[in-house]
């Protein structure tokens, strides 16, 4: 793998190299963002969207394993507006070691990957979360040993973080089981897509109760992702019957999680007493953010296993 824009730039093997790297201590990653000299190497971290999770995570991980972050707010850096992607990421591969960005849209990461001559990882984009995907996976394997044959519930607004879990679902072998209002819904080819990534499975229905029924670990998302803003109340009133409450909660299995990627919006899309209750793993989850980001770094720069 060059680059993470995506779940699926990951094949199965390397989703199992990342989350054993992730759970392995910083110092025996053998600091690969340090130079043989000894010297830092830069790591350009560009968000175009606020992060409270992405951000100290993907510091915090450049920083163990050797290296220099350098965070940069999109406007200052003015992709496209101060000047051309392409030439952004032509000057930073010469500086740094990696480039990550968080964008409004996806094309933009597509472009900085293209053009930059170092690995480049999307820190969210209007279409998918991979880190969150890494990390979600991460928390329900130390949850339940691994995800094959589990079934995980998402609810909610058909995201860039709907996308990103399913995939890394299906390619580990859970049955992923989507409820999302229509129109708010994936469409049926994607739905194929994600089933043909990998021996998990996926469905979808506008039912929430049905589809949370005997789900090991139930997943929820704003319903207003950073963007979106000017829908909100349109959105709010489509999405009222999609709240994760302690009565859906009932309905799953006995010992199942609740997830949340943060930040979460409570009394809208999960009830206090869910996100604030002994099922939740939230913190946990973003806690987990660090070492999946870490996981993935290592990955990329040559960590073996
Ligand atoms: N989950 C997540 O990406 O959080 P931040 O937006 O705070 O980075
Ligand atoms: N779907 C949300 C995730 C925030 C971490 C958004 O894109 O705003």
């Amino acid at each position: 793998m060059k680059h993470l824009l995506n779940i699926t730039d990951l094949d199965t093997d390397e989703i199992h190299q990342v989350l054993e790297l992730a759970q392995r201590q910083p110092s025996s990653l053998g600091y690969p963002l340090r130079s043989s000299e000894g010297t830092p190497i830069g790591a350009a971290l560009i968000f175009e969207k606020p992060s409270n999770r992405t951000r100290h995570s993907m510091e915090i991980a450049v920083v163990q394993l050797g290296g220099h972050p350098i965070y940069t707010r999109g406007e200052e850096v003015g992709l496209d507006t101060r000047e051309p992607v392409e030439d952004v990421a032509r000057i930073m591969s010469g500086y740094h070691g990696l480039i990550a960005a968080r964008v409004f849209k996806h094309g933009i990461v597509e472009r900085l990957a293209r053009a930059s001559s170092v690995p480049v990882i999307n820190m969210l984009s209007d279409f998918s979360h991979p880190l969150q995907g890494l990390a979600d996976a991460l928390t329900m394997v130390q949850e339940f040993g691994s995800l094959g044959g589990k079934t995980v519930a998402y609810v909610g607004d058909y995201n860039n973080v709907a996308r990103s879990l399913g995939e890394i679902c299906v390619i580990l072998g859970a049955h992923y089981r989507l409820a999302c209002p229509e129109g708010y819904d994936a469409s049926s080819d994607e739905l194929q897509r994600i089933s043909s990534l990998g021996s998990g499975s996926i469905e979808q229905s506008s039912r929430p109760q049905e589809i949370v029924a005997g789900a090991h670990a139930v997943h929820t998302d704003t319903w207003v992702s950073m963007g979106q803003e000017a829908e909100k109340a349109q959105r709010l009133e489509i999405f009222g019957a999609f709240s994760v409450t302690t009565q859906m909660m009932a309905l799953t299995a006995s010992d199942s999680i609740f997830m949340h990627c943060l930040p979460a919006y409570r009394g809208y899309e999960v009830a206090s007493e869910v996100i604030d209750g002994s099922a939740s793993r939230v913190i946990q989850q973003g806690h987990n953010r660090l070492h999946a980001s870490r996981g993935v770094i290592a990955h990329m720069l040559g960590v073996k296993r």
